[in-house]
């Protein structure tokens, strides 16, 4: 029989993703999988129900249907503990899990037997890139902050040359070079603006050259050391932190825009822009929070909300990826088809061994058990600076 895959209408407020396209149906069901979506799921998306049915899936008219004797069931962001008790024991649910925000569905789906698969989890090896949804999600959140930013700062962001006058470029800083950061700084190049960046990475150093802007970073011995070997940014000692946010305060009293980014996995995301540099930017200057929902950059900034202070408007939006719904649902869902791919042997049957690293990664339950190891350690643990991780932002090390 084939795999019956479920796609389900997302419930979380305000999040227009969706977990497959119909490309995405097309190749699923090319596997051996029989698809049904849920009705309305790609509406926010801009997908029409029949586009679904002509790539070969059958619609179901609510969540309850789509999910009866599912084998495969696909969301973008976690359901609700009581949402995951409905469905089937033995089936593989992957989602956005924020399993640290969302301790009482991963509890649930143990008890319900569904085997909860974190995309977030996805480990950042060469093999998995495909698979990557941090990355994939995080570049159009680095575009769409840098658009919004120029939606709400009320100058022009290239310099203009008219015959009344000279409108300057706007300067953009952008704080923190990952995969979010990097796009930031190309678009705003794109638009013309002056750009500057930071990171406490080193590699990063020539990346932001490569894309046209300025490099500004303590770059002392401890600057030189502060990658992991997974790639990510560690904790910065107290001393170099001062340094840092002198040198921080100096430059941001000059910029228009900030983009911030910054996260390191496992921690709160570090403040890098205390209230007073808020006050020394000029009025009309925009700071977008990009770590709004780790803990936030930027002191004062809310998840989900513009606050204006001192004439500075700080935006604080932790839906950015589904801003972009579209090109958000179109990249999710391939990923969440090449990780599929993995999983399913030819004659169309799941086997989560065939990959062992993938799954040992990101599967938080299996078979009636939490079976991850940050989870299992964390329960024994139970880490106080574990804040809840959300979707670009979360991983742990
Ligand atoms: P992230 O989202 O964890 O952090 C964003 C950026 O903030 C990082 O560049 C980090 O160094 C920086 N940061 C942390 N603390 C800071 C501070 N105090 N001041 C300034 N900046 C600070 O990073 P992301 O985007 O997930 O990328 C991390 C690394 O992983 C990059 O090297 C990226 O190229 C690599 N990567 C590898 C992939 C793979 O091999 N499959 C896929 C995607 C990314």
């Amino acid at each position: 029989m084939a795999l019956s895959v479920a796609v389900l209408a997302e419930t979380a407020k305000g999040e227009a993703r969706v977990a497959a396209t119909p490309e995405t149906v097309k190749k699923l069901t090319a596997l051996g999988c029989a698809v049904t979506v849920e009705a309305g799921a790609g509406a926010g998306s801009h997908i029409a129900d029949t586009l679904y049915k002509d790539a070969g899936a059958k619609i179901a008219k609510d969540a309850t249907g789509a999910v009866k004797g599912a084998d495969i069931i696909l969301r973008v962001a976690a359901p609700g503990a009581t949402e995951v008790e409905d469905y089937p024991k033995g089936a593989l649910l992957c989602a956005l899990m924020a399993p640290h925000a969302n301790a009482d569905v991963v509890g649930a789906a143990a008890k319900a037997g569904v085997n909860a698969l974190a995309m977030e989890y996805m480990p950042r090896i060469s093999r998995a890139q495909a698979m990557d949804v941090l990355s994939s999600q995080a570049n159009l959140a680095g575009y769409k902050a840098v658009l919004e930013a120029a939606n709400a700062y009320g100058r022009a962001m290239p310099m203009m040359m008219t015959a009344a006058g000279t409108v300057p470029a706007a300067r953009v800083f952008v704080m923190g070079v990952g995969v979010a950061g990097l796009q930031a700084i190309a678009t705003a190049r794109r638009l013309g603006a002056i750009v500057s960046a930071t990171d406490v990475r080193p590699a990063t150093k020539e990346q932001v050259a490569s894309l046209g802007a300025s490099f500004i970073a303590v770059e002392d011995e401890e600057f030189k050391a502060a990658e992991t070997a997974g790639g990510y940014a560690k904790e910065m000692s107290a001393e170099y932190k001062k340094k840092q946010a002198e040198l921080v305060a100096s430059h941001i009293a000059k910029q228009d825009i900030v983009i911030t980014t910054a996260l390191i996995p496992g921690r709160p995301a570090p403040r890098l822009i205390t209230g007073d540099m808020v006050k020394t930017m000029r009025p009309g200057s925009v700071i977008v929070d990009m770590a709004v929902e780790s803990g936030g950059n930027c002191e004062g900034s809310q998840v989900g909300k513009a606050v204006v202070k001192n004439g500075v408007t700080i935006l604080g939006y932790a839906d950015l990826p589904s801003r972009l719904a579209a090109n958000a649902s179109s990249l999710y869902a391939r990923n969440v088809l090449n990780l599929l791919k993995l999983f399913i042997e030819e004659g169309g049957t799941l086997n989560l061994d065939k990959d062992e690293e993938i799954a040992k990664a990101t599967l938080l339950t299996r078979d009636g058990q939490v079976v991850h190891p940050n989870l299992i350690t964390e329960q024994k643990e139970s880490s106080p600076e574990d804040k809840p991780k959300t979707t670009r932002k979360k991983k742990e090390a």
